[in-house]
């Protein structure tokens, strides 16, 4: 799971943390921080939490609420070999949101490493993601759309690189809870948009960002048991769970989501064959970025470990897409998915 009890989050590899003597340092007692990379904090911007260095077993403030993380400061951690610093817990949403606001800034910065960044991009996503399916609320609200819009915004640019597509496979869950499903979907979704060379119009790719992120967000009306149920479900759970596309629909009913998002949400359980639901469409009656998604969603399903079932190897989940489900998914659609899992880009 990426970030369930939320103390793990941006973490570093193990460091030994020496120097940074800035000959204003506090020891602070007791160990209940929580260790970020120096790489995550814009030497450009305020921050309203501490940030302390680990020297031995103590803690040793750093930067105070309300101080930037000078490119100075930032320097000196280099040069000191420092790659993690520490962040009180009792201000871990003050970090979150900072992180929040400056996604795009660290995302971009080609000189952070791309696992800081793919960790970054997965967690921020996720938390967002999280909060929408937590509330369980009956309708999206404006203020989530608009989170779920920054997130996506924010994102366009790393999800369109080559290393993005190597490295985020390697930091995907396989353990399969909605949000972080979600997530994936729509990181596969962005990658896809590129593969097909239909990724020079930014409002439509944060439209099916948007649409991919939000897929399955009708399953906060689904039943928590029937979701998990390890074995096969009866008729009237399965009635439940074939709803989740027009529940989706409905929940976003009074907020300004895009058509093309709406069509992700709706139609992402149809099969090119006229074999899915909720409406039984097949081939070009399917909007195109709902067969899109579909794809992306059916891989990301089969390669993690559901309650029913264990987690597929690609290999094993390209082969079960072609070969049993052959006839569910586009061709186009599925040929370039295959290209962009090995890694091609657009021609
Ligand atoms: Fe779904
Ligand atoms: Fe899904």
């Amino acid at each position: 799971m990426v970030f369930s009890s939320g103390k793990n989050v941006h973490a570093a590899a193990g460091t030994t943390s020496r120097g940074g003597d800035d000959g204003e340092s506090v020891l602070a007692p007791g160990d209940n921080y929580f260790p970020v990379s120096p790489d995550t904090l814009n030497p450009d911007s305020l921050t309203d939490f501490q940030v302390y260095l680990r020297r031995g077993g103590r803690f040793v403030l750093y930067t105070k609420e309300r101080e930037r993380f000078s490119h100075e400061r930032k320097e000196r951690l280099v040069e000191s070999g420092i790659d993690t610093v520490y962040i009180p817990y009792h201000q871990q949403s003050s970090y979150e949101n900072y992180v929040f606001d400056n996604l795009e800034y660290i995302l971009r910065d080609e000189t952070i490493p791309i696992k800081v960044r793919s960790r970054v991009f997965l967690d921020t996503t996720s938390r967002q993601v999280a909060s929408v399916f937590e509330k369980r609320l009956p309708a999206l609200g404006e203020d989530s759309l608009e989170n779920i819009r920054h997130v996506v915004s924010s994102s366009l640019s790393f999800l369109s690189t080559p290393e993005a597509m190597e490295n985020i496979g390697k930091f995907v869950s396989h353990d399969y809870q909605t949000f972080t499903h979600s997530v994936q979907v729509f990181s596969y979704a962005m990658m896809l948009m590129h593969v097909l060379g239909r990724d020079t119009d930014e409002r439509l790719l944060i439209d099916v960002g948007i649409g991919a992120i939000l897929h399955d967000i009708g399953k906060v009306h689904v039943p928590t048991k029937i979701l998990n149920k390890p074995g096969r479900l009866n008729e009237k759970e399965w009635g439940h769970i074939v709803l989740h596309p027009v529940h989706g629909m409905r929940m976003c009913a009074s907020v300004a989501v895009s058509q093309t998002s709406l069509n992700c949400i709706m139609f992402h359980h149809e099969k090119y064959n006229g074999a899915g639901y909720p409406s039984g469409m097949k081939e070009k009656e399917i909007p195109f970025y709902a067969r899109l998604v579909a794809c992306c969603d059916v891989y990301d399903a089969l390669t993690s470990k559901r309650p029913y079932a264990p987690a597929r190897e690609p290999y094993e989940a390209l082969k079960i897409m072609g070969g049993e489900m052959d006839g569910s998914f586009d061709p186009e659609v599925f040929t370039a998915f295959i290209r962009m899992l090995g890694g091609g880009m657009k021609p």
